[in-house]
């Protein structure tokens, strides 16, 4: 028999205390103690002999002769949802799905559990089955008023899922071996606990224990278990940070709650690639898959303002044109603001620096906003040049063609550095209708050349801001934007010798 003991772990380092303290000795935390079960077993039993045919595994076999297996998949019906799993739900496999709150996690899996209720698979004969949904956040009747909502009502579905609100997870376990559902969704694992521990929801111990728990039996009956797990404002896995080792697959669900897209990412997959991404739009009835998303992260509008640079990232395999934005408008006193969304606010403030020393635009003195259009969140540092080139045009208060897209990395010195999967992303611009691309490009290394799109490679920073926004031979091909430029050009060159503004754009680096 497992002998249980208490501990008491400490929720900053993870390090374990036999009595409860004020101070982690280890890391020096305070009050970050929590008590937490640790099961013993004897020593002889563990190395003794095991039942059945888990027996075998533990003798050591030549890696030629074990068996393959390849994993069955269930499928969620949802088709982003199995690309980005790889293929489906793998029985008896655990699945973390974290997400801010209000981001729609309760919505998908709702919907992924009609899915696999029904066995929505093309081409498998399977016929789906139950589905238990345990929730610890709602009462069960708000998870029927979604699911009205969702229209899951009207099929057959509502009667594969069985719903419980139950938060203790021997219950849980319970429920579930007595029921036997292909899948068991737990929302949250923030909200579950474990009886015989004293932490409260929520706790790295809890969490850990009641995942452990859960993994298990899922381990043990061949039933998949998709746990959710909020996200704190910093972008981790609140408490179940830990989590992350344990579980076999590790999804997140990203976007703007005030915006409707939303992104389907894998950060960790032992059954499929980490490189898909599935894209949604949250509608009056749930999450819609968008099947091209292409150009779902580009503006809508017909207005074509000044700051507003395409740019082509890869998510994974995927790639995507996103519209870059930016507006530059005149500092009051005090230190300039550098605001950001979807951008990392130092790459921003970085930029704003080589703009300032190595491309002749000052922005020492202004304010500077930047977007990406959807609200996507990425670091690709491909965005770079739109971000440059956003920011040029806006200061310059001329837009840049629309039909134009950027791709490049910007150095410190200004230069222009290649990214990975480059036609990749030319082609996808191509296909969506951008007639021309600035990209880096020197003597050295020749650009790709795509059907359809003009690609034009160049060295610097300055360059790709002279074809883009102010020089007579680039895309808009006007001779008063050459004169313009010559004029911003003179007036920069000054600023750097020493006037405020060449003091303010290194202020803010
Ligand atoms: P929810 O799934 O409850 O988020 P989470 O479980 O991640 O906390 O989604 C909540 C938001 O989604 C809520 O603000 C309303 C919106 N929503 C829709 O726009 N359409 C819908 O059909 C549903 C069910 C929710
Ligand atoms: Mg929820």
């Amino acid at each position: 028999m497992a002998r249980q003991q208490s501990r008491y772990i400490c929720q900053t380092c993870g390090a374990a205390h036999l009595r409860w303290e004020g101070q982690c000795r280890t890391c020096g935390a305070w009050n970050t103690l929590v008590e937490t079960v640790v099961r013993e077993t004897d020593k002889p039993r563990s190395t003794g002999p095991r039942a059945g045919p888990a027996d075998r595994t533990r003798v050591p076999q030549s890696l030629r002769g074990l068996r393959e297996v390849e994993p069955v998949r269930i499928p969620t019906g949802i088709g982003e949802v199995d690309r980005v799993l790889g293929g489906g739900l793998v029985p008896g496999s655990a699945v973390l799905l974290g997400g801010e709150p209000g981001i729609g996690k309760s919505t998908l899996l709702l919907q992924a559990a009609a899915g696999l209720a029904l066995g929505l698979a093309v081409g498998t004969g399977d016929s789906g089955g139950e589905v238990l949904y345990a929730t610890g956040e709602e009462s069960a009747g708000q998870v029927r008023l979604r699911a009205t909502r969702l229209g899951l009502l009207e099929g057959s579905a509502a009667d594969r899922i069985s719903v419980v609100a139950e938060s203790e997870v021997g219950r849980i376990i319970e429920l579930t071996r007595e029921a036997r559902p292909i899948a068991l969704i737990v929302d949250s694992i923030q909200t579950v606990t474990v009886d015989e521990l004293d932490g409260p929801a929520g706790s790295v111990g809890q969490v850990r224990e009641c995942a452990l728990r859960l993994m298990e039996m899922a381990k043990q009956d061949g039933t998949a278990v998709i746990l959710v797990g909020h996200v704190t404002k910093d972008g981790t896995l609140a408490g179940p940070k830990t989590l992350e080792h344990l579980v076999d697959a590790v999804l997140s669900l990203e976007g703007e709650r005030t915006a409707t897209l939303r992104l389907l990412r894998a950060t960790k997959n032992r059954f499929g690639s980490t490189e898909e991404v599935g894209v949604f739009e949250m509608a009056e009835r749930g999450l819609t898959e968008i099947a091209d998303p292409g150009r779902a992260f580009l503006a809508t509008t017909d207005e074509h303002a000044p700051g507003s640079v395409a740019g082509a990232t890869l998510e994974g395999t995927r790639p995507l044109l996103v519209e870059v934005q930016a507006l530059v408008a005149p500092g009051g006193y005090g230190s300039p603001r550098r605001t950001a969304s979807g951008i990392d606010t130092n790459r921003l403030a970085l930029l704003v620096a080589v703009l300032g020393r190595r491309a002749g635009i000052g922005l020492g003195s202004h304010d500077v906003y930047a977007n990406l259009a959807g609200g996507l969140e990425l670091d690709d540092p491909a965005l770079d040049l739109p971000l440059c080139l956003a920011l040029a045009s806006s200061l310059r208060d001329k837009p840049v063609p629309r039909d134009l897209v950027a791709v490049g990395e910007v150095g410190l010195l200004g230069e222009l550095r290649p990214v990975p999967g480059l036609e990749r992303r030319l082609r996808e611009a191509a296909r969506l209708g951008f007639r021309a691309a600035i990209v880096p490009g020197s003597s050295r290394s020749a650009p790709p050349s795509v059907a359809g799109i003009e690609v034009i490679a160049v060295a610097n920073l300055r360059e790709a801001i002279g074809k883009a926004v102010g020089s007579g031979h680039g895309p808009s091909g006007d001779h008063d934007q050459a004169a313009g430029l010559q004029q911003v050009l003179a007036s920069d060159q000054g600023g750097i010798a020493g006037s405020p503004e060449g003091r303010g754009s290194r202020g803010d680096a």
